[in-house]
């Protein structure tokens, strides 16, 4: 590393951009309320990725499909109140963009208007091509989302590591290379092998940020819920878990089940 943008006030694309360049790592996490997004900016993570995951670790759904672009307006209006450094991503859900690219914009601009984010992301290469280019065409800032991509998750069948063929790989390339030639100013990769991963950034100026993608991409993102082991059913190889909030929690909670049954609760200075 060459350089730290941990002085700036305020990431934009152009700051990742030259993270890049400098060869920083960026650190990405996923928020979806204001008060986690509060804790994550004043921490100085990088960027803030309102994740279609929120289907997943807020609504309890088994994938992302279900959430709705009202209810990620929700959790980005939430996140944005809180943030004052990150760069905020709002995820467009399944179903507002593929296919009609008019209606791509018109999600894209939702987002943008009601939620004051910086961008949005997409899951998919050539096949939303259109779309991306319509937002993009509206001086809207597009991030990708290449290899194992949830929202087609019905099409895979499986969650496991994607691109491990050389014809999934190749193609993989091919839409990263696309997606910054149209514009995108940065790529999520997701479990992929590290090597292609490698590849896909040596061949990008774009910066590339994996999520189970390996070291060598330009930054990484986990689930927030995830990391800090709130969630406990999902446990991929890649995914380190930074504590165990979830136990931390259970015990605060039976902690103070015990004090209000043993009435040690509240106390004479904790009443009026
Ligand atoms: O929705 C999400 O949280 C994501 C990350 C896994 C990259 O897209």
């Amino acid at each position: 590393m060459k350089s730290s943008k941990t002085n700036i006030t305020k990431v934009t694309t152009q700051v990742l951009r030259e993270m890049k360049v400098h060869g920083e790592k960026i650190a990405m996490l996923t928020a979806y309320d204001y008060s986690t997004a509060k804790i994550v900016d004043q921490a100085n993570i990088d960027v803030i990725l309102v994740g279609d995951s929120a289907a997943n670790v807020i609504a309890g759904h088994p994938t992302t499909l279900p959430i709705t672009l009202d209810q990620m307006i929700y959790h980005g209006q939430s996140v944005v109140r809180a943030v004052k450094r990150a760069l905020v991503v709002v995820d467009l859900p399944f179903g507002s963009y593929q296919g009609n690219s008019k209606e791509a914009l018109c999600s894209a601009i939702r987002v943008m208007k009601e939620t004051g984010a910086d961008a949005v992301k997409l899951e998919g290469g050539e096949e939303i091509v259109e779309s991306v280019q319509r937002i993009l065409s509206a001086g809207i800032p597009v991030m990708g989302h290449l290899g194992l991509t949830p929202q087609s998750i019905n099409k895979f069948g499986t969650y496991v590591v994607r691109a491990t063929e050389k014809t999934e790989a190749d193609k993989l390339l091919k839409d990263a290379l696309l997606l910054q030639k149209i514009g995108c100013f940065g790529l999520v990769l997701e479990k992929i092998p590290a090597k292609l991963t490698a590849k896909v950034v040596k061949s990008l100026d774009i910066p590339v940020i994996g999520i189970g993608a390996g070291a060598a991409a330009d930054g990484q993102v986990l689930v927030f819920h995830d990391m800090m082991g709130i969630t406990q059913d999902f446990s991929p190889r890649f995914l380190r878990r930074y504590t165990n909030l979830n136990d931390v929690i259970g015990n605060v909670v039976r902690r103070y089940i015990d004090d209000v049954k043993t009435q040690d609760f509240p106390n004479n200075k904790e009443q009026y």
